[in-house]
């Protein structure tokens, strides 16, 4: 069988420092983040069916139809697993919850102490269900995207209870508490592990770490509860045998990129919206593939606008590896029309 397009690219980059083949083809593969989700009318239909939010991951048959709609919609190169990063909270024993029209609620914490592994693996069962089924029922030249939060961006909700500006009582906490919340991050780093291991071996191709709210930590801080952390997840899954390439997400991070890539580990680095495109291209080595990074605003917009920041992107990433993303998650507002004008734009060459 010839190789899926997503992981040619990926396998290409690798080679890159090796050889000095030049691309053969300047057309990245595709996926966007949130792809599956509530802009698409056939995902509200079956949302309303399944209940609740997390009655919707839980559910193997709804989440990999749910899955699987842009797939058939678009045939985008990758599906990405229908579930979410605060699964991990719920499975150490955190009661969480989503308020229609408003987002996650968590009971908060302050350290470690009420929350245990011993259930996480038996929790997330069903999740690993879904990717297991999605590993067969996927058409065959689709790769799938397992994922999970990084540690600091799950913390972030698991302290604060829900979605906050600035991310205030993790990073009072990592202050305040230096000792508390490191054995927050450590049972955080173990869970993760577990399940990223259980999705590669139930058949995702690539994983991603969603570090939603890199940009609030700086300088030691940022070392220590966002570099630190995911380092350890990508080491213990090598240790395991793991060998999935592993996209990192540090969403509007402002460190070095090429030093977060060198010591975090990953093979793909995800660029957020604001990212300067060619700093990253000269920056960051060409074994590593980049991925980003359409404003989700321009594809609500559409037209002439899309155009333009589609040809800009190609033209940025010319003669490099990548995989043509958006700079954060689909909004609900998108029109469905203007993804597959998207997915025209990119694959006309
Ligand atoms: O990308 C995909 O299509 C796969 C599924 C996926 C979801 N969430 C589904 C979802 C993924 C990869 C996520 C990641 C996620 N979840 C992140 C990291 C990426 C990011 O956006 O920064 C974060 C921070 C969360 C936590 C979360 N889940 C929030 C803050 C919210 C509420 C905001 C919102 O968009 O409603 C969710 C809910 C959520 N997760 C929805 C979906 C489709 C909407 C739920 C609904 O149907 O009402």
């Amino acid at each position: 069988m010839s190789m899926k397009p997503f992981l040619k690219t990926l396998s290409g980059a690798a080679a890159r420092d090796k050889t000095s083949k030049s691309l053969e083809t300047n057309i990245p593969p595709i996926w966007l983040m949130r792809q599956a989700g509530r802009y698409l009318p056939e995902y509200r239909a079956l949302r309303e069916q399944a209940g609740g939010f997390l009655d919707l991951c839980y559910n193997p048959a709804f989440a990999e139809e749910v899955t699987l709609q842009p797939i058939r919609r678009y045939g985008f190169d990758a599906a990405i697993l229908f579930a979410d990063i605060l699964l991990i909270p719920d499975a150490l024993g955190q009661k969480v919850w989503f308020e229609t029209g408003e987002g996650p609620r968590l009971d908060p914490v302050v350290n470690a102490h009420s929350l245990s592994l011993d259930k996480v693996t038996e929790h997330l069962e069903p999740i690993i269900e879904t990717v297991s089924r999605l590993s067969h029922s996927l058409p065959k030249e689709t790769t799938l995207i397992g994922f999970a939060g990084a540690p600091w961006t799950v913390a972030t909700y698991m302290v604060a209870g829900r979605g906050t500006p600035d991310q205030a009582p993790a990073r009072a906490l990592a202050q305040q508490d230096p000792e508390a919340f490191q054995g927050l991050m450590d049972i955080i780093v173990a869970a993760t592990i577990d399940y990223l291991a259980a999705q590669a071996e139930a058949g995702a191709e690539v994983l991603q770490l969603f570090e939603s709210w890199a940009a609030a930590l700086h300088g030691d801080d940022f070392d220590t509860w966002c570099v630190a952390p995911v380092a350890a997840i990508v080491q213990g899954l090598r240790a395991r045998g793991v060998d999935v390439p592993i996209i990192g997400f540090p969403r509007a991070a402002s460190c070095d990129m090429a030093d977060y890539v060198a010591r975090t580990g990953v093979q793909v680095l995800g660029l957020d919206t604001s990212a300067d495109r060619k700093a990253m291209v000269e920056n960051v080595p060409e074994n590593i593939v980049l991925q980003g990074n359409l404003d989700p605003l321009v594809l609500v917009e559409g037209g002439d606008a899309l155009e333009q920041a589609v040809a800009e992107i190609k033209k940025d990433f010319a003669g490099r590896d990548y995989i043509f993303n958006l700079g954060h998650g689909i909004v609900p507002q998108t029109p469905p029309e203007h993804v597959q004008k998207l997915i025209d734009l990119v694959r006309q060459g």
